[in-house]
């Protein structure tokens, strides 16, 4: 598929998750042999204020194209004008949230909300397509519960406003992240629309990206949980899609190796404290599976420096 003048083929993204696809996560998803990545969510508002966190979350030097950059709001003139920003910050994607399910987010009108508000949707849409000229693409969830499904509709409004690509997250407002995505509504969407539709929702293995592709027909697909601790999921489900063979996953050592690179550049970004904090996190993700997993749990949770994480890490490389 393209999008814009990017050849994409048929694209695995790694999603948009706020808390954990920042830059050092990126840089070390790009090291493994990912190749599309996602900001996590920006607030239009805060971008415009300049907030320094958010000019944080912009800093996308030296990472590959297309560089995606997802915006959230309610206001079509904040979101055009954030969307400016953004590509003075070398974005050349705009993607617009409209499926974040939290609370504080929603009750603001923004994410979610916009599921129950299509006509402000496209609005939104509609502003920033006109305002930029890189491509505008959108990622939404079904609708807001199992009685309010709008993502045919929804998909509709945004294609006629010059939405180039949509990502359909196939759960509602009111699943949060249980129970099942449902993929049929993917394939409802790609059937209804022209434009290229990424498949979300529930993929854990590559046969599963498969699986998704198979019964939908959409275009890409896009992985987010999955990639937890696990960013070669990526690169081994592209790979299974391009040649139909499951590379096997990699083995702890390397496992352990990216995970203290990882931690380095966490440390170089964010600093000693907030990048201990953040990277206990990633930490417990990258030991899932290995030997006395729980008792090791506990010893990183209990670090309280660097190095004592960096350790515990060690130490599972000696054994
Ligand atoms: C911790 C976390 C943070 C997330 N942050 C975002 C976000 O910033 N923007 C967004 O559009 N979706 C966000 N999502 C949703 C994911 O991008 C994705 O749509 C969802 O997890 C379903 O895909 P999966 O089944 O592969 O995990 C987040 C999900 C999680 C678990």
């Amino acid at each position: 598929m393209k999008l814009g003048h990017f050849e994409l083929g048929v694209p695995v993204f790694l999603a948009p998750l706020a808390g954990v696809t920042d830059k050092a996560f990126r840089e070390t998803f790009c090291a493994v042999g990912g190749e599309h990545a996602w900001t996590e969510m920006i607030s239009a508002q805060a971008l415009i204020y300049q907030n320094s966190r958010t000019l944080n979350i912009l800093d996308l030097r030296g990472e590959a194209e297309p560089r995606i950059i997802q915006l959230f709001g309610r206001d079509p003139e904040t979101m055009a004008r954030a969307a400016l920003l953004a590509i003075d910050c070398s974005a050349n994607v705009i993607d617009i949230n409209m499926g974040c399910p939290v609370p504080k987010i929603v009750k603001n009108g923004e994410g979610a909300a916009l599921l129950k508000d299509l006509p402000r949707a496209q609005a939104i849409a509609s502003a920033v397509v006109q305002a930029v000229n890189v491509p505008v693409t959108v990622k939404i969830r079904l609708g807001w519960n199992d009685d309010e499904i709008v993502a045919v509709e929804l998909a509709k409004r945004l294609e006629s406003v010059g939405v180039q690509m949509l990502t359909v997250h196939a759960r509602t407002r009111e699943q949060f992240y249980s129970g099942h995505a449902n993929w049929e509504w993917i394939r409802r969407v790609k059937k209804e629309v022209s434009i290229p539709i990424i498949g979300n929702g529930d993929v854990f293995i590559p046969e599963d990206a498969g699986r998704l592709i198979e019964q939908t027909g959409c275009d890409g697909v896009m992985i987010g949980r999955g990639a937890l601790g696990n960013p070669w999921l990526i690169p081994l489900t592209q790979h299974y899609l391009k040649y139909g063979v499951i590379l096997p996953e990699p083995l702890i050592e390397e496992r352990i190796q990216v995970a203290l690179q990882h931690f380095d550049r966490v440390l170089r970004y964010k600093g000693e404290r907030i990048g201990l904090n953040e990277m206990r996190k990633h930490a417990v993700w990258y030991i899932k599976g290995v030997r006395r997993a729980a008792q090791l749990r506990g010893e990183i949770m209990h670090s309280r420096t660097p190095n004592d994480l960096q350790s515990v890490l060690r130490q599972i490389l000696q054994r």
